[in-house]
């Protein structure tokens, strides 16, 4: 098979887009997903063997991993003008009179969704994917190529028949789904959750790292082409021929986009999408209307900031009356204290809303909220409905204003709020019932310590019931004290038993996620777990030595010393030694023979790791650290402002200037 490995690369290369068109933007399979991962990792090693016969547009380039330190600012070729608004259907009568008038002839409109997300701009050169921009302030935008090539129904390389240089235009945005079940995670890792999809496409977009961002699954709506002497007449076709080249663009079956030639067919299209938007699988804010002849487009011209042959009706947000019943405070595993209105339950955008997020003490003296209060909801940008304003004429005159609570309602300690932070905090951290069963509730979870057979319910069973005080006592089960609980039968409590003990095995980075400790998702304990290698360390390490860990910031290392200062959490920590969880690195499981006989260079500033981590790396994988450049030096290991006699020396020497991601890769380094 590596007899020929160009043809090869070039055959996986080509099937892999092929499968990955079909799957992300046509929604069929023709192979399945470990089929497709096989092919995958195929390519990958034999690219990392074969480096020169990698391109740009490879299919590995899904996967993220490239980080870009700087996002360069690039100028459009065209610039990326906005579409004006209006809010009524009136306006849009009139925009269509202006239109008839303005140009003879027929008129052809293009009904489309207005996608809430973030605009992009992409070049592609000979079909193939050269530049993604975003909108920026118009004239200029961000190149965020790399992370743009992470998105899987944007096509790296077209298929058919393409002009040779355009620009395509659309809006990545996040999908509902992915969205709920990133929020769904962050929850689980103790993580503040994100506010709403499109402001998360957008911050996804600018992540340095596209590993991240290729695991969070934006998606991308095509609905625009720019170029010279395009082969078209106008919109439509050319959004039915983008189609063909590989580009997911809205479909008329799915009623995403529609011609028409009258004022009727645009507002049928406008009520149709203004009942039915709920259920779409993305957000929208409006319609857009396009003249679709280019030809009348150019007569319609533009205006300062948009096009004259354009207009986008948007919608208002659902707004109802409401009365606020009642106020309840929840506490989160974190101790954060979240004030969530109880409403008389109202009809809000084809669901029945009961309650409305308050947020925090703030927003409540924004509203300056009142007892009993008829409040104003609205389904915004985010999921969960809130209240964006009171009805001040029907408020009694002797009415109460709410008062934030002073005292955890759960356990009556007196709440305080940290300097900057918008949220009241419980500092009852141990003796807090929903902070106990909260964070027993993380330490069970899957991408934690994994326990099964243990619901939320059940924990809170179990605490109630005075049988576990902290997750170290689920080590102290017994079988009998279990079968006398309602929930469980033998069958059930010997799986219980049997998955508490088999976490005994889980590694240790995943047990110091596991703990709960604030600020320390999975990713910051793994690079702790690297550094550090044990519990004890850590909860000995002095602040200069945690925030000299890669991503552990002044908060992290703060909220690590508390953790290992509490008395309680140390008696914790004691009792999962006895029961022997693992508490160090495994340090067989880190090195390899990889490298041996190579010897290395490291010189410059990284991103990833620390220099003594690579060197230590290096060593672990049987290289070798060398002090100078010479011709026995294998490779040097380069990062930012590498000194320029070096590059020198290496360049002359011929020796490979690998980059940190390079040596990861090298060393099979999963840096996630
Ligand atoms: S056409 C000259 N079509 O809305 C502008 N824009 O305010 C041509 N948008 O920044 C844009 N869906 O990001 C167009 N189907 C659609 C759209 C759309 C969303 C966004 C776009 C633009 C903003 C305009």
């Amino acid at each position: 098979m590596e007899k020929n490995p160009k043809e090869r690369i070039k055959y996986l290369t080509e099937k892999l887009h092929h499968y990955n068109h079909l799957y992300y933007v046509e929604h069929k399979s023709e192979i399945s997903d470990f089929e497709f991962d096989q092919l995958l990792k195929e390519l990958q090693e034999l690219e990392e063997k074969y480096p020169k016969y990698a391109s740009e547009s490879s299919p590995t380039k899904r996967v993220g991993g490239d980080i870009t330190k700087k996002f360069e600012t690039v100028r459009h070729e065209y610039p990326m003008l906005s579409l004006s608004n209006s809010y009524s259907q009136d306006e849009i009568k009139e925009w269509e009179q202006r239109v008839k008038k303005s140009v003879p002839g027929k008129i052809k409109y293009v009904c489309e969704l207005k996608y809430d997300g973030v605009a992009i701009g992409i070049r592609y050169e000979n079909g193939i994917l050269q530049k993604a921009v975003t909108r920026g302030d118009g004239t200029q935008g961000e190149d965020v190529t790399t992370n743009v090539k992470t998105i899987r129904s944007i096509p790296l390389q077209l298929k058919g028949k393409y002009p040779p240089s355009f620009e395509i235009r659309g809006e990545i945005f996040f999908p509902l789904k992915n969205f709920q079940a990133l929020n769904e995670l962050r929850e689980e890792e103790g993580e503040p959750l994100f506010a709403n999809p499109r402001n998360t496409a957008s911050g996804t977009l600018k992540l340095q790292d596209s590993r991240i961002v290729s695991s969070r699954s934006l998606d991308c709506y095509l609905y625009g082409l720019y170029g010279d002497d395009l082969p078209f007449e106008g919109h439509y076709e050319s959004v039915l021929e983008a189609k063909k080249w590989g580009f997911k663009v809205p479909s008329s079956q799915e009623k995403y986009i529609a011609t028409t030639d009258s004022i009727e067919g645009i507002m049928k299209f406008i009520n149709y999408w203004d009942k039915k938007r709920a259920s779409l699988p993305f957000e929208i804010d409006g319609i857009v209307i396009k003249v679709d002849d280019y030809g009348q487009q150019q007569d319609l011209g533009f205006t300062a900031k948009s096009p004259r042959w354009a207009i986008a009706y948007k919608f208002k947000a659902e707004r109802v009356i409401s009365r606020l019943l009642s106020i309840d405070y929840q506490v989160g595993r974190t101790g954060a204290v979240t004030p969530v209105a109880n409403l008389s339950p109202v009809s809000l955008g084809g669901t029945i809303v009961k309650r409305a997020s308050l947020h925090n003490a703030d927003q409540i003296a924004k509203l300056s909220l009142h007892e009993n209060d008829t409040v104003f909801v609205e389904k915004g940008g985010e999921i969960i409905p809130k209240i964006v304003g009171v009805e001040q004429k029907d408020r009694a005159a002797d009415s109460i204003a709410v008062k934030f609570i002073e005292n955890c309602p759960v356990c009556g300690t007196k709440l305080i709020r940290y300097d900057g932070e918008a949220q009241h905090f419980c500092p009852n951290t141990t003796g807090c019932a929903p902070q106990i069963t909260g964070r027993i509730i993380h330490f069970i979870s899957r991408k934690a310590m994994n326990i099964d057979g243990l619901g939320s319910e059940t924990v809170e069973l179990l605490f109630k019931k005075q049988l576990i005080h902290s997750y170290a006592d689920l080590y102290e089960l017994e079988f009998n004290q279990l079968l006398q609980l309602e929930r469980f039968a033998e069958k059930s409590v010997n799986n219980l038993i049997e998955s508490v003990k088999n976490s005994k095995n889980v590694p240790f980075e995943r047990v110091l996620f596991a703990l709960g400790i604030r600020h320390v998702g999975e990713t910051v304990a793994k690079k702790i777990a690297r550094v550090m290698k044990n519990i004890d360390t850590i909860s000995e390490a002095t602040f200069d030595e945690l925030v000299d860990i890669d991503e552990v910031g002044e908060k992290i290392a703060l909220s690590i010393q508390s953790f290992f200062q509490d008395d309680k959490n140390k008696e914790i920590v004691q009792k999962l030694k006895s029961h022997q969880l693992r508490l160090e690195v495994e340090e067989k499981s880190m090195a390899s023979s990889l490298l041996q006989g190579k010897s290395f260079v490291v010189s410059g500033v990284f991103e990833k790791f620390s220099r003594n981590e690579l060197k230590q790396l290096i060593e672990a994988n049987g290289g070798k650290n060398v002090g100078s450049i010479s011709g026995k030096t294998n490779y040097v290991l380069a990062g930012d402002n590498m000194g320029p006699a070096k590059l020198e020396k290496a360049q002359k020497l011929n020796i490979p200037i690998i980059t940190e991601v390079e040596f990861a890769k090298m060393i099979e380094y999963d840096s996630n």
